[in-house]
């Protein structure tokens, strides 16, 4: 099987099982767009991850960011005086974004890359930062970035698949085995089947910043997740509650450091 179709049924295996989906309350694919906005508030002040030193080894220039999200990469490279385009499939982040990028040079392009494409000029870095675990089609995905980019491509992924960690809940609430691929090695491997080319990759840690309001935002987020019915936060919360702290009267999970990867390449644009 070739490296492009691998990672296509390893993601494939991640399919919530018809009769799971069609009892859940909430899509449990979606983006709480709220816990995105302070995702971003939060990376403001951690410390940059390599990713940005990459990307900016690339700049003064044009940035495409692919699957913005609202905004966490792309919005520091736009107020550092370079023109971002961001590409968004998912209209209420898309809006979010927009709004804390009022004053900047960004554009927004809301739509599903590599289908608008066309609407996106030529860039000097094209980025995407926590998205390819969400692409089926990896290779088409990559060569419209690839062809966008005059100088380079540069990808942030968690090394494995970002569910991998409610593995052990899907087990415990529904009785469901969990796959545990792809990881950047699979796709580094549709990098060079498909480009030609054979990335850098630089692997590092980041420690688990995310808070939560209170149990009612957590498990909200967690049920979501795990297609647990309302009706069975509290059997969640009890499995949760080893893991959950309470610091500042803030909520998070006791997550160790979580393993992440730096992608990129350079294009002959
Ligand atoms: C996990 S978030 C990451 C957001 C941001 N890049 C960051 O690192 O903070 C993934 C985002 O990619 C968007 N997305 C996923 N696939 C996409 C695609 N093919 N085209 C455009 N946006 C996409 C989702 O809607 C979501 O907002």
């Amino acid at each position: 099987m070739n490296a492009a179709r691998r990672w296509a049924s390893q993601l494939e295996a991640w399919a919530l099982p018809e009769d799971l989906l069609a009892s859940a309350e909430e899509d449990p694919y979606s983006w709480p767009v709220e816990l995105w906005e302070r995702r971003r508030e939060l990376a403001e002040r951690e410390p940059p991850p390599p990713t940005f030193e990459v990307i900016r080894r690339y700049l003064p220039g044009r940035v495409l960011d692919v699957g913005a999200g609202t905004g966490r990469s792309c919005l520091v490279f736009a107020r550092e005086g370079n023109r971002v385009v961001a590409v968004e499939k998912n209209p209420q982040m898309a809006q979010a974004l927009a709004r804390a990028a009022d004053g900047l040079d960004v554009e927004v392009v809301v739509g599903s890359w590599p289908d608008v494409a066309d609407r996106v000029g030529e860039v000097d870095v094209a980025a995407s930062s926590h998205v390819v675990y969400d692409v089926r089609d990896l290779a088409p995905f990559l060569a419209a970035m690839h062809r966008k980019a005059q100088r380079a491509v540069v990808l942030e992924l968690t090394e494995r698949h970002p569910w991998s960690d409610l593995a052990p809940y899907y087990m415990a609430l529904h009785g469901l085995e969990r796959p545990d691929g792809p990881d950047v090695d699979d796709l580094v491997a549709v990098v060079r089947e498909n480009l030609g080319v054979d990335p850098e990759v630089r692997r590092w840690t980041r420690p688990s910043v995310m808070w939560y309001r209170d149990w009612d935002e957590l498990l909200a987020y967690m049920g979501r997740r795990l297609v647990l019915p309302r009706r069975r936060w509290d059997e969640l919360r009890r499995l949760l509650a080893e893991e959950v702290i309470e610091e500042d009267g803030r909520l998070r999970t006791r997550k160790p450091e979580q393993a992440m990867a730096t992608v990129w390449w350079e294009t002959d644009g």
